[in-house]
């Protein structure tokens, strides 16, 4: 039996806060409800939800403890979709306990680490409902959309960053029992290729071996910006990479990583692909990437229609690193486009979102609180890791030059993003005894 009121984190894990897609909007605001109420249960006297164009923040500060430092803590309450949904074994709204583990859409990413967060600080609080420190929570709804709401607030009230720390639940473990702290984040330029070859669909017999096909252009053009060997055709991409300092990748040498294992169980595939003579942790942590992540057009249903499809749509991305500007990739991505359509093609380049990648400077000693505060729960202190993943909000929390942790109790098998993402019991419960821990060291009265 889990130390924790699992039954509560259920309650929280059962509502489909979907934000990316509309129909889910009214779930979302249910999130940000089921967040305020908790907030209040626990004593939080400043609860508010912060709208803006989209799906609102949740603000919430502790009883004010003058003289002591304040950690503002951040996480997001939305989720990603579910498909596909005949992979799952349990639905995944309906959270479910098997070995150990609970099953859920955001199990861990990234309500399970909020819940953590709640529960930690709830852990803290003397017989008078006072917590040792203040804390301050911001929780969003639009991480797994790109969403402007919390970018527009930290832009215009960029006084609510400037804390004493601020506390990032929203990653993973290195590995099972080797807990991390992050050194940066990869950024993002997610974006739409619309392109039409034709004013109409075509009858494939009559037109076929003389009509431009919208698909076939898409998927030339698509394979002109990637080279067989895994190399981005987008002219200067490359050059204003910042490579990792040799402390990085010292530090990165001496993880364990078994390659083996990381190609059959996390990758799950036959091959690893990408740039030649670069490191897996290389190539995830410190390269950019260009990802295709869904193409449509042309028919698509049962059965067979013998048709020249008129348009393609293609959903891509790049991840950015170090020394990129999701700016800048949204400008060398549309003209690089552009470039290698045919000229008898109109293609648009739609940039749906994206964020700036991110670099942490571990050194501050709130980091090495936390590194405490893992060693006295877990028994070992963080790793200092990259993640290839990114937090588009992460920049405007820097802005007020507090230090930045970035953490989590994930662990690399949950499946994140994938169908049966799970989180291990154990991993919430230690989660919650480690943040309790950090905000008692921090506060300085341990
Ligand atoms: N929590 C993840 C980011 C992450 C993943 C950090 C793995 C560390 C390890 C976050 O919720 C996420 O998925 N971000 C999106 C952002 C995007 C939709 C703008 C991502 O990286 O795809
Ligand atoms: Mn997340
Ligand atoms: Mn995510």
């Amino acid at each position: 039996m889990p130390d924790f009121d699992l039954a509560d984190l259920t309650e929280f894990l059962r509502i489909p806060s979907i934000s990316t897609l509309p129909d889910h909007a009214s779930d979302c605001r249910r999130a940000a409800s089921w967040l305020m109420d908790r907030f209040k249960r626990v004593g939080c006297p400043v609860v508010r939800l912060l709208e803006g164009d989209g799906h609102p923040v949740v603000w919430a500060e502790s009883p004010r403890v003058e003289g002591r430092p304040t950690v503002l803590c951040y996480g997001h309450y939305d989720v990603q979709p579910v498909d596909p949904l005949d992979e799952w074994i349990s639905p995944p709204f309906e959270p479910a306990v098997r070995d150990g583990k609970l099953y859920a859409r955001g199990a861990v990413d990234d309500k399970g680490q909020v819940f953590t967060l709640l529960k930690a600080y709830e852990s803290v609080l003397d017989s008078h409902g006072k917590p040792p420190l203040n804390v301050h929570f911001i929780i969003e709804g639009e991480e797994e959309c790109g969403g402007q709401v919390i970018f527009d607030l930290l832009r215009d009230q960029p006084e609510r960053t400037m804390v004493d720390a601020v506390l990032v639940a929203d990653m993973g473990y290195y590995a099972p029992g080797i807990p991390a702290v992050y050194t940066g984040l990869r950024g993002i330029c997610y974006a739409e290729i619309h392109l039409r070859t034709l004013q109409r669909d075509l009858h494939s017999g009559t037109y076929g071996g003389v009509a431009p096909n919208a698909i076939e252009t898409m998927v030339r053009l698509l394979a002109d910006l990637k080279t067989r060997s895994g190399r981005i055709a987008i002219p200067r991409l490359y050059k204003s990479v910042i490579p990792p300092t040799k402390t990085e990748r010292k530090a990165w040498k001496r993880l364990p990583f078994k390659k083996r294992q990381f190609l059959e169980e996390e990758v799950t595939g036959r091959a690893l692909t990408g740039l030649k003579g670069f490191s897996v942790l290389e190539r995830t942590w410190a390269l950019p990437t260009f990802e295709l992540h869904g193409i449509r057009g042309g028919f698509t249903g049962e059965g067979a229609k013998t048709v020249i499809p008129a348009q393609a749509v293609a959903k891509v991305s790049l991840r950015l690193v170090p020394g990129h500007s999701y700016a800048k990739a949204g400008k060398l991505l549309t003209r690089a486009v552009k470039k290698a359509a045919p000229s008898y093609a109109d293609v648009e380049v739609k940039l749906l979102h994206g964020g700036d990648p991110v670099l942490c400077d571990v050194t501050h000693p709130a980091f090495q609180v936390l590194d405490q505060a893992f060693k006295s729960v877990v028994g070992r202190t963080p790793v200092p890791v990259r993640a290839g993943g990114s937090i588009p909000v992460v920049p405007s929390l820097q802005q007020g030059g507090a230090p930045v942790l970035l953490t989590g109790i994930g662990l690399p098998d949950d499946g994140l993003h994938s169908p049966n993402e799970k989180v291990n019991l154990q991993q919430i419960s230690d989660g919650i005894q480690v943040f309790g821990r950090f905000f008692k060291v921090f506060s300085g009265r341990s």
